[in-house]
Formats: C-alpha cells, structure tokens, sequence
C-alpha cells in the first residue's frame, strides 16, 4: 500500500494516494537500482559469511574427538572385566606306578592341595605325563602371536614333578634341580599309594613341598592384586612388607635394558680387563634365559684416576681388620656421580650401572666396616664390587702396583654377583633355588602388573576426556585404545589358561599402547579453553560486526514482505 513501487514513473512527490504517508515528510523514495544493490551488498555480505566465514569457525574451532569405549575402558580400570588368575600346570611323572596307583596319588594329591590353598587367584593343576625323562623346557615362544591358534594351546608347564622309588629310604625326600624345571621326589616303595587308603602320606609329601615352592610367588601376586583390586586378602604384613622392600630397590619393567659395566681404579693401572669374554661367560647365560622377559645391550668403560668424591668418607684403616674399611653409611656417597662419567642412559632402556672398584694397593683390601662385604646394591640403580687384588705384584722399586690387565678368572667373582645383583635389581624372587622357576615366577609376576597398569592407564584416559568435553581425540589414540582393549583381553585369557608367556607378551603390548595413547602429543599439547573464555573473546568482535548487519538483513526483509505483499493485495 506505500509508495514503494516497482515500475512505476519515479514519484518525486508526494500523491494523495497515500493516505497514511503525507502528514511526514518522507525521505525520498530510492532508485530502484539503489534498491538493488543494498540488496546485493547485504547479500553479499551473508553469503560470505555464511559459506566462508561460518565453516571456517566451525572447521578451527571444534575439536575432533574419535570415538574410545568410556565404559569399557572403566570396566578394565575397576577391575570388572578381568579377574587375573594364575593357574598352574604341574606334570607329575610316575615311571614306576601302574596307571590305577598313579589316577589316586593324583587324586589325592590334588585335593590335599586344594585343601590347602586358601588363596584362589593363584593354584596348582596337577597332570599325569607319562614322558618322564625330557625335563619340560620354556615353550612359551611358540605360543605367542596367532590368537586363534594359541588358543587352542597347552598352558605352559611349570613344574614336573617324578617320582622315583629309592630302597633304604625312611621317608619321602625332595630334590630340585637347579637349572631345570623338575622336582624329583624319591619315596620308598612301601609308601605307594594303595586304593584304600584316602589320604596316603606321600600325597601329603608332595603337597607340602609344591606350596612351599610356590610361596613366595604366591605372597608376591596376593600382594600386586590387593594393592590394586579391593576385596582380596593381602599377605601378612610382615610377608607384605618383605615383598614390597625387594620391590622399590628393582628397576621399573622394560622390554630392553642397557648394562653398563665400567672399571674404576684411582691409579693408572689395571687399564684392561677380559670383559667381553667375562659377560660371554659368565652373564650371557643369564641374559639369553631372560629373553621372554626383557633384553638387553652392554657397553663397558675402563676410568682410570678415578678420584673418590670431596664429600665422600674416605677408606679409614683397621687395625683388627687388618684392612681399609668403608662406613656403611658412606656407601652412598661412594660413587662418584659428579665426576665419573656414569651415562643415565645410552640406547633405549634404563641403564643398569655395575662399578668394579679395583683399590689402589696402598688401601687395599677395602672392604665395608660392618660386614666385611665387598660388594653392594643401589636400589634402581646398579651394583658396585670391590676387586682386593691378591693380584698385587711389586715393580722394579718394590712398590705394590696393580697388575696392568685383569684375565678372565679374576674377573669370576665379579661377575658372579653381578649376575645376583641384576636378578635382584630385576625384580626376581629370592626363592626356589631353580632359576628356570624364578624366571617363570617373574613371568606371571610382571604379566600381572602390566595388565593392571595398562587396565588403569585406561582408566584415567577415559576419565580424562570425559571430564574435559572439549579436550581432542585423534584417530591414532582411538586406535591405541583399541589395541590396549584387544591385548589386555588376551592376556587374560592367556592367564586364564595358564599360558604366563603369551600374557607377558601381550600384556607388554597392551602397556606400550596404553602409554601411547595416554602421552599422545596431540592431546596434551591442546591448551584447553573453556567456553565461557571464548564467549568472553568473541563477543567484543561480534558485537560491533554482527549488530549493522543483522539489522540490515531485518530491514531488507521487512522490504522484501512488504512488496511481495503489495504485488498480491491488487489481485
Ligand atoms: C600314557 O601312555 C599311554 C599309552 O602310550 C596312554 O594310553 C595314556 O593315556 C598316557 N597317559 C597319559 C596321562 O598321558
Ligand atoms: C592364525 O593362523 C591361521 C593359519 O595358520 C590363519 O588362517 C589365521 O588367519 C590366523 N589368525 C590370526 C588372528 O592371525
Ligand atoms: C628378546 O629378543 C628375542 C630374540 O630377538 C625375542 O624373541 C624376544 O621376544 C625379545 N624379548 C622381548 C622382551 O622383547
């Protein structure tokens, strides 16, 4: 109904048309070719917002978040998913029973050991065999990788047990072998055990012996899973506390070690020494039985004038000694850390320092005052042995010097503790004797604490991101996620089964990943901004931006209504 006009003659004044529009004085009417281009502009103007500028914003403002299973995650953290268990496969070997004799010494056996386990997580299966001469080895290599076809695998072995009949014998006596996974059990041949008896005493022998092999172990994972889980009983606090001393002095777990061994004497001589023969010798053995667990690399350093450090307590003598003592207080100030060039850590792993200190003659011997020692532990740290020459020989003046080059035998006790000190500082049990079994234990033992660090790294990532919204996730820590899921759930279905060296792997696998995705860069890096904080940054730009175009658009609009309204009234 107003002036506004589309092609009509221009009205450069008023008419008494418009009723309602001639008391004001009116601006007058635009071309509509100014029309036209207000138009354009404001278009022009929306367009680019709204095709730029809005999904530029859109695109480097918002945050990409990958989907990661919260709950699921959680559920491993909390324990719900998994409950570790350890149960072992023992062979029993029985050449010299007739199958109904060896059915009921199994029987019997087992229930004894049952009886007198109260720990559940973790017991023993026994298993007749009836190959009874191969001591078992490590099988845990080929049951590593393909899950489809480890599954369908036998647990590991842990132990064989034979039992041997030996005339002239009292009562059932034991033997471990040192370097085997074998138990031999001589009994007499009056005690085999007959079908009527319930409970035959050599059961009961044999029984007692596997729970106190496997005791110490047994503390061991009771005290990782209690200090974890809720609900389980842990160990004995003074069982407890013996366990937790060995360890805070071993090293945090590592697929790869790095073995430092360095020579240190304060005068110019010995300046060579057998080493590589000495670790071929006497460690490779050690390190090659180690290989399910960890690796390693050595490097060796011979340190000539090696000066103690200013602050250190010097070697006093002892008359009674007879020798050079060290304050056992002292001991820590002893290696020299600021002057000795002890590397912290060359190649990929922790090192792990061991400092042979060859005296010089006129402090030697030197040995620590309390105990008469020569060698000691730094927790998480290394070991350090103290080489007294006997070797000292006199030159051409008749003063005791150092021989100028230490052959291999000399180097024999060294090297012997050395290899106690890593077992020690590797977080190997003390017990049984049998290495082999010491090594498994320590299988089971990390495969136990690598899934519950792993589970719980899962746990405070999901926590994390669903506690900050606007934190990003990227693909790869979604897929680390993923792969930590799929691993943890193998090694529990590895320890399920009792295959300890698969879940070792796997759950190796799964605490790399879990650290991965838990340091991912990319999420870290993010400094984090709350919404409000960018409202308060935005609104200043906005204000004086938005508001002229905002109106603009309304008034364009109210134009383009009121004329479309105007061209259907007439009709
Ligand atoms: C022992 O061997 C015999 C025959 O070789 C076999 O029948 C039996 O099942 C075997 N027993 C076990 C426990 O493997
Ligand atoms: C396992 O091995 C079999 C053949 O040996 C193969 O068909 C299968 O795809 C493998 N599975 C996995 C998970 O690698
Ligand atoms: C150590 O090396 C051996 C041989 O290369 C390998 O089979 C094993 O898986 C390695 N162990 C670890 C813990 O990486």
């Amino acid at each position: 109904m107003t002036g506004k006009n589309g092609d009509h003659e221009s009205p450069r004044v008023s008419t008494p048309s418009n009723a309602n529009a001639n008391v004001k004085r009116i601006p007058p009417p635009e071309s509509p070719a100014a029309v036209q281009t207000r138009f354009k502009v404001i278009a022009a103007f929306w367009a680019v917002i709204i095709f730029l500028g809005f999904p530029i914003w859109w695109k480097t403002t918002s945050v990409y978040r990958a989907h990661i299973p919260f709950q699921e995650m959680v559920d491993w953290a909390d324990g719900k998913t998994c409950r570790p268990v350890f149960p072992l496969e023992i062979h029993l070997a029985t050449p010299a029973m007739q199958s109904p004799e060896a059915q009921h010494l199994l029987r019997t056996t087992q229930h004894t050991l049952d009886d007198l386990n109260e720990f559940a997580t973790h017991h023993l299966r026994l298993k007749l065999t009836n190959d009874s001469d191969t001591p078992t080895t490590q099988d845990d290599e080929n049951s590593q990788g393909n899950a489809s076809n480890a599954e369908k695998e036998a647990a590991d072995t842990a132990l064989t047990v034979r039992l041997l009949p030996q005339e002239d014998l009292a009562a059932p006596r034991s033997e471990l072998h040192a370097d085997t996974t074998q138990l031999d059990v001589f009994y007499p041949p009056s005690q085999t055990p007959v079908s009527s008896s319930s409970n035959p005493p050599l059961s009961a022998f044999i029984a007692g012996e596997l729970q106190q092999l496997y005791a110490e172990e047994k503390a061991t994972i009771a005290h990782i899973l209690s200090s974890h889980a809720v609900g389980l009983d842990s160990p004995s606090p003074q069982v407890a506390g013996s366990i937790s001393r060995r360890w805070r002095r071993s090293m945090q777990y590592a697929e790869i070690y790095h073995l430092s061994f360095s020579l240190f004497t304060p005068g110019p001589a010995p300046s060579a020494w057998d080493i590589e023969a000495a670790v071929d010798e006497y460690l490779s053995p050690l390190l090659r039985a180690f290989a399910p667990i960890s690796n390693f690399t050595v490097d060796t350093q011979v340190q000539l004038y090696a000066t103690f450090s200013p602050t250190a307590t010097l070697p006093e003598y002892d008359e009674t000694e007879a020798a050079w003592t060290l304050k056992k207080e002292g001991l820590s100030a002893f290696v020299n850390a600021a002057e000795w060039p002890l590397n912290p850590s060359i190649g990929n792993g922790p090192t792990i320092n061991f400092i042979l200190y060859i005296p010089d003659p006129s402090q030697s011997p030197l040995v620590v005052k309390e105990n008469r020692a020569s060698s000691w532990i730094i927790p998480q740290w290394g070991g350090v042995f103290l080489l007294n020459p006997p070797l000292s020989q006199t030159d051409s003046s008749g003063d005791r010097v150092n021989p100028a080059h230490l052959p291999l035998e000399t180097l024999r006790p060294a090297f012997m503790t050395f290899s106690h000190q890593l077992l020690t500082l590797l977080g190997t049990p003390s017990t049984p004797v049998s290495l082999p079994l010491r090594l498994q234990t320590l299988i089971r033992v990390r495969a136990a604490t690598l899934l519950l660090s792993a589970s719980s790294t899962m746990g405070s990532l999901a926590r994390l991101t669903e506690s900050l919204p606007s934190i990003p996730i990227p693909a790869t820590v979604s897929a680390s996620v993923s792969a930590t899921l799929s691993r943890l759930a193998a090694t529990c279905s590895h320890l399920r089964a009792g295959r300890f060296g698969a879940a070792l792997a796997n759950a190796r696998v799964a605490e790399k990943e879990a650290e991965r995705s838990f340091f991912e860069k990319s999420m870290v890096g993010q400094v984090y901004f709350p919404d409000e904080h960018k409202v308060a940054v935005y609104l200043p730009l906005l204000g004086p931006i938005g508001v002229p175009l905002v109106i603009g658009l309304i008034k364009e609009l109210k134009r383009v209504v009121a004329s479309w309204k105007a061209q259907r009234r007439p009709t």
